[in-house]
């Protein structure tokens, strides 16, 4: 029996790479991906060596991360329940589908991850896993152990020789990495009332401490995704890399929320994701002059049901394929440039401007129009569209 573990070479699944030789006889295979967490994935190596592990496999994800699953998502001015940008959510159906491919390459039948059995991650790595393979076992240690504590998995550690770093400076809250986002959940953050410690957010100065100087920003879209950054052209993962560090410098992109977890609780976190702020912000500017006004709203329509699908782990499903096309569709004409302003936590668009642009400054003016639009006409249109308020007010409805 083989199992290909998502290993983070941490204590929690370490314990689990141990454990599950021992529980279920298997040979275990490590997968460790670098998503930009901004830790380094090679020490995973040694670790995982350290733990008899035979197959060990480390990748650079980076960019297939931002090009397929970030981008995408941002086509769609994505958010879940008006606030969450979905750093964790949309990086789990990458890791599942890592899993899997690395199940089949390897000959495994099972694959297990360090999510516990109450929140939205088993959800997310799961349905990816069946979706890719259906005949998958999946083992969630975390539903089955009774090594519910920091103080056990130690315990664990010492039992069965396993070498961890016992840092002091050990964070006290429940987080998670990539390029898009950093999320901290747990400790006292678990009381809604309590406002985090300035010293919890990792990636932003607090708005307070930000330059009293603005930053300027012109991104250039192509079919709705960021191409270049200030005329120079960068991969996906570079924009974001670059957009995290400016947006970090001027105290953007914190958020705290309580959000309603798919296993029906609600959970208090609190998020960094400056890049994405400034990308979810510039991209309804660049959209706002080059998208037809129905197909924005239809689009506006569609999104909260295309986050939910996000959120609760269905990226693998063809509901989302079928969303995803036509949000690629809509996305033709995204072209152009936005220019933002940072400052003290604020992204303002201040420009927009694009060779498909549907805004004509000759009908929109208030000085005079050359004949571009006829003010008579709208005085039909106004009344056809009053005949159903009219009559029912003839009917002594309306007052
Ligand atoms: N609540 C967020 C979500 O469901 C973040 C989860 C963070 N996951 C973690 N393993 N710390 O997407
Ligand atoms: C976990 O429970 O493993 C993290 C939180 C979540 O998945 O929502």
């Amino acid at each position: 029996k083989k199992v290909v573990l998502a290993y983070s070479g941490g204590l929690d699944t370490s314990v689990i790479a141990k454990w599950l030789e021992d529980t279920y006889e298997c040979e275990v295979v490590t997968f460790t991906a670098d998503l930009g967490q901004g830790e380094e994935v090679e020490p995973a190596r040694v670790k995982a060596q350290a733990l008899g592990i035979k197959e060990i496999y480390i990748e650079d994800l980076r960019e297939e991360f931002v090009r397929d699953f970030v981008f995408p998502m941002f086509r769609a001015n994505t958010v879940y329940e008006s606030e969450y940008l979905l750093g964790t959510s949309i990086a789990r159906p990458l890791i599942s589908k890592r899993l899997i491919e690395i199940a089949n390459e390897t000959g495994a039948d099972a694959i297990s991850h360090g999510a516990t059995g109450k929140g939205n991650d088993q959800v997310r790595f799961e349905l990816g896993a069946y979706a890719l393979k259906p005949g998958v076992q999946v083992i969630a240690p975390w539903r089955e152990w009774d090594l519910n504590s920091r103080e056990k998995l130690l315990n664990y550690c010492d039992q069965h020789g396993i070498e961890v770093e016992r840092k002091k400076g050990k964070s006290p809250y429940s987080m998670d990495a990539n390029l898009l986002h950093i999320s901290y959940e747990g400790g006292i953050l678990e009381n809604p009332w309590t406002e985090a410690e300035d010293d919890m957010w990792r990636w932003t100065v607090s708005p307070e401490q930000a330059p009293d100087k603005a930053t300027y920003l012109d991104l250039t879209y192509e079919k709705g995704d960021i191409v270049a950054i200030n005329g120079e052209t960068m991969t996906p993962a570079t924009v974001l890399e670059y957009l995290n560090k400016v947006g970090g410098e001027n105290g953007v992109g914190r958020l705290d929320i309580v959000e309603n977890r798919y296993v029906g609780m609600k959970s208090r976190g609190c998020y960094e994701t400056p890049g994405g702020s400034i990308m979810l912000k510039a991209h309804r500017a660049i959209e706002s002059i080059t998208l037809d006004r129905e197909v924005a709203h239809l689009k506006d329509e569609l999104m909260p049901r295309y986050a939910k699908l996000i959120y609760n782990g269905y990226w693998w499903s063809p509901e989302r394929e079928m969303l995803q096309k036509m949000i690629d569709e809509s996305q033709q004409h995204v072209n152009g440039i936005v220019r933002v302003k940072l400052y003290k936590g604020n992204i303002i668009v201040v420009g927009r401007q694009s060779d498909d642009t549907l805004f004509d400054e000759a009908v929109a003016t208030f000085e005079e129009d050359a004949g571009a639009y006829n003010q008579g006409d709208a005085e039909g249109f106004i009344k056809l569209n009053a005949l159903r308020l009219r009559i029912a007010a003839d009917k002594g409805r309306n007052l």
